[in-house]
């Protein structure tokens, strides 16, 4: 933690902003590495342990269980071979999972007009690797998680910080509760996290992660995995049951409609795109059997309307309805 986070922060008991006063701070060149933290309102104390602020305070069973759980799971990657070279080339690796988070990463950015020194809240930051990205560009960023276990965790901040360069916040904290100031953040990052809440506790989140938005913010939401009418998913969260993940899926509707519930104008990411993107000249030419097909209907008016309706309806059937789409969204709060 460095000397400038207090200010942006909220006590977790008594909510006053910017209350925390450090006492035996212990500090390397990089930051403050050991300290408590006390509420100048309330009392509360807390402590800063290897530069992590631990602000996790009076956390429900669900939540508990599940940081053990990431414990046993950190093992289980050590036992596959993970350390902290492979952390570190995150999230270039090859595995399904990766590059489908490598692949939304790029397409954020290419869409995103993140600025060098604007705040981003990076929930359930895990290993770290997206902090590190958005650090990379110049962003002040806070990581939080309910773990601080390696590999699964903060402490794997250190992979990507201990090379020197980049720097990024570490709190421990729920994303039900963020213990942050109201309108700190620019941005809030929730990349396959929201779905670790049951339904009382999402409409929650969202209302607290509008809340620490700044107006004009925005909360960018990728790789959700999403229900379907036509592929319920009754057994999720089932493969990782062993470690206790607090797992639920929902429908695209219900994350849209409790982000609007908490005052975000909602863009779901692709559809514009699926509608309109016939006429953006970056489109890319059509490819395979059908290219001349596509190619021609392109050149016509009728023909694009036409192709515009067969892709939003292939948009709403992968999304809503039989297709295994995860969802992404950009949730902004008005002026
Ligand atoms: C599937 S991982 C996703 C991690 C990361 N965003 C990524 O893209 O690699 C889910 C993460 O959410 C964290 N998490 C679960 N419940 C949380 C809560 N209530 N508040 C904050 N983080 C939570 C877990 O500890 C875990 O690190
Ligand atoms: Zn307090």
């Amino acid at each position: 933690m460095r000397a400038t986070l207090p200010a942006l922060l909220r006590c977790p008991r008594c909510l006053a902003e910017a209350s925390f006063a450090m006492v035996e701070a212990v500090a390397d060149e990089r930051e403050v590495r050991d300290a408590l933290l006390s509420c100048s309102r309330c009392g509360l104390t807390r402590e800063v342990r290897e530069g992590i602020v631990d602000l996790l305070y009076e956390p429900p069973e669900v939540i508990v269980r599940e940081a053990v759980g990431l414990e046993r799971f950190a093992e289980t990657m050590r036992n596959d071979g993970w350390d902290g070279e492979r952390i570190r080339e995150l999230p270039d690796v090859e595995l399904g999972y990766w590059q489908g988070q490598a692949s939304g990463m790029r397409r954020l950015l290419a869409t995103t007009r993140l600025e060098e020194g604007q705040w981003l809240l990076d929930v359930g930051s895990n290993t770290c690797w997206a902090s590190n990205v958005f650090a990379c560009r110049g962003l002040n960023v806070i990581a939080l998680d309910i773990a601080t276990v390696h590999l699964q965790g903060l402490s794997t901040a250190e992979e990507f910080m201990g090379r020197g360069g980049v720097y990024f916040e570490r709190v421990l904290s729920s994303m039900c509760d963020p213990p942050l100031a109201d309108e700190t953040m620019d941005w809030v990052f929730c990349c396959q996290v929201l779905h670790h809440n049951d339904g009382e506790h999402l409409r929650r989140t969202l209302r607290e992660m509008h809340r620490v938005l700044r107006a004009g913010g925005s909360l960018l939401v990728m790789n959700e995995p999403l229900r379907f009418p036509l592929r319920p998913k009754l057994g999720h969260g089932r493969e990782v049951a062993d470690y206790d993940g607090n797992e639920h899926v929902y429908f695209m509707h219900e994350y849209v409609r409790a982000a609007r519930a908490a005052g975000f104008e909602v863009e779901i990411v692709g559809l514009a795109a699926a509608r309109h993107g016939l006429d953006d000249a970056t489109q890319a030419p059509p490819r395979g059997r059908l290219a001349p097909l596509k190619a021609s209907l392109r050149r016509r008016r009728r023909g694009r309307s036409l192709v515009s309706a067969y892709r939003t309806a292939r948009f709403w059937w992968a999304h809503a309805i039989r297709g295994d789409a995860n969802l992404a969204l950009v949730c902004r709060k008005p002026m």
